[in-house]
């Protein structure tokens, strides 16, 4: 196996991947994105202090960790300008450690002013996108059409690139949604500008990475949002618009599948989920008020609540077979701590029939009901422990029923927000 690692999100996205792609940082020399943009919050807590990032790898924190951009994010150079600023004006050197592959397509006006559009015009069947312009971001990339990063750096291909596509958009925009049209003279000024302020962060990221794995580097490939999103894997049409699986983490970075390492799966204690969709282990109970609560589960990007819900080993086992996890890392277990009883569903009640294998897609999982296993909490603090075996009894007991149904290794157990607030029960790099 190589020296790699992949950290991956195995739910519906926030189940802490911030945190821990921060705190594996400290032995790697790279951290690169993949896939998804500014639709992505990761939060990240050291000595108390919080810093959020949606664009910039997880790794930044950390002085002297190149931090890539891989062809497979969809980038809205303002979003990373605003992300930079804040991080440079508490004293964080980004610009230079820095690298944003020149194939990264881009994020425009039209994109945001689509993306909205057609949310409104979904009414109730709103997917509760982040509104970023993620989704039609991506379908001017496969549709052939989309202006990338390396466009930015001839003015007259530039103009007649965005010409071409306005055309076209303000066409649905005006007609379709009736909706303002986007300005073509001030979309191309404000694309000129984005190249001079990308230029100099701009490098051939799959090259870099070829050459960091001949010379025996590390690479910590830093996923955003989590299967269930996934576009083919997830809860379709509630999903994102990208690959949020491992497989994507080898196209959207230009290297190799055999290079990917070892596949760390990153999975709340319990489940939660923003935006709309089929959720079977839903709570709207007092004790999802309560996880949510403890859990300050508001989104990272646009601040909306979160659902939350029990543990759900159904999706999950799909999730570690999609994804190949080699281990897990189950966070917030301390959000659970004042629970007297706590659940995990181990099967669905599916058609009259019980499945332990979760349907694939959104009308199917709708029509799902959890079957619950029961066990007792642990009614103690868990966020001062300092290892496995210091945890509470019924704590671990809860740990190892998920490993076991999971069939997948722990590796690492979160109790709090903090960076120091972790233990490892097995290194994740001793895979490699
Ligand atoms: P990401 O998108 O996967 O990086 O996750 P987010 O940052 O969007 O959401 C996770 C939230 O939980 C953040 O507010 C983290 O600070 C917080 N968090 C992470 N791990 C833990 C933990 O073990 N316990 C608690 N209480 N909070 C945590
Ligand atoms: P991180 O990386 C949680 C959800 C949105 C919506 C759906 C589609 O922080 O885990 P989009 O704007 O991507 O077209 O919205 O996906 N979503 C996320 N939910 N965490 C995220 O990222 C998310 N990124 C997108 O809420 O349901
Ligand atoms: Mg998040």
């Amino acid at each position: 196996m190589s020296n790699n690692l992949v950290v991956i999100g195995t739910q519906w996205g926030d189940e802490g991947k911030g945190k821990i792609v921060d705190l594996l940082t400290e032995r790697v020399d790279v951290v690169v994105r993949f896939q998804g943009g500014h639709n992505a919050g990761h939060t990240l807590v050291i000595d108390g202090q919080k810093t959020v990032l949606h664009l910039i790898p997880s790794g930044i924190l950390r002085d002297g960790v190149r931090c890539l951009i891989g062809n497979g994010v969809v980038l809205a150079p303002n979003a990373l300008r605003k992300e930079m600023e804040a991080l440079e004006a508490s004293g964080v050197d980004v610009r230079s450690r820095l690298g944003i592959s020149p194939a990264c397509p881009l994020i425009l006006p039209y994109h945001v002013a689509l993306d909205q559009a057609r949310e409104t015009s979904r009414g109730k069947k709103a997917i509760g996108t982040t509104g970023r312009g993620i989704g039609p971001a991506y379908e001017d990339k496969v549709a052939r059409r989309g202006v990338k990063v390396a466009d930015l750096f001839d003015a007259k291909h530039l103009q007649q690139r965005i010409e071409e596509i306005l055309d076209y958009h303000n066409f649905v925009l005006k007609n379709y949604f009736k909706c303002p049209e986007v300005d073509v003279s001030a979309t191309v000024a404000e694309a000129m500008e984005y190249g001079e302020f990308l230029e100099s962060m701009v490098c051939d990221v799959a090259e870099e990475l070829h050459q960091l794995t001949k010379s025996n580097g590390k690479i910590l490939f830093e996923g955003a949002q989590g299967m269930l999103l996934d576009v083919d894997h997830g809860t379709y049409p509630f999903v994102t618009s990208s690959n949020t699986t491992t497989g994507a983490a080898a196209s959207g970075s230009g290297i190799g599948p055999d290079q990917l390492g070892h596949v760390l799966g990153i999975t709340k204690a319990y489940t939660t989920r923003v935006g709309s969709g089929p959720f079977p282990t839903e709570l709207f109970d007092a004790i999802g008020q309560e996880m949510g609560e403890r859990g300050h589960e508001f989104g990272a990007t646009t601040g909306r609540p979160r659902r939350c819900g029990w543990f759900d080993a159904v999706t999950m086992r799909r999730s570690a077979h999609v994804n190949g996890l080699t281990s897990l890392c189950i966070t917030k277990l301390d959000v659970m701590d004042t629970l007297k009883e706590v659940k995990i569903c181990v099967a669905y009640e599916y058609n009259g029939k019980q499945v332990e294998v979760a349907p694939g897609n959104a009308e199917q999982l709708e029509k799902c009901s959890p079957v619950y296993e029961k066990l007792p909490g642990w009614c103690q603090s868990t966020s001062e422990m300092d290892s496995f075996a210091a945890l509470p009894q019924n704590a671990q007991a809860y740990l190892n029923r998920i490993t076991e149904l999971l069939d997948v290794e722990v590796s690492i157990v979160s109790v709090g927000p903090d960076r120091n607030e972790t233990l490892v029960v097995r290194d994740p790099f001793s895979w490699c």
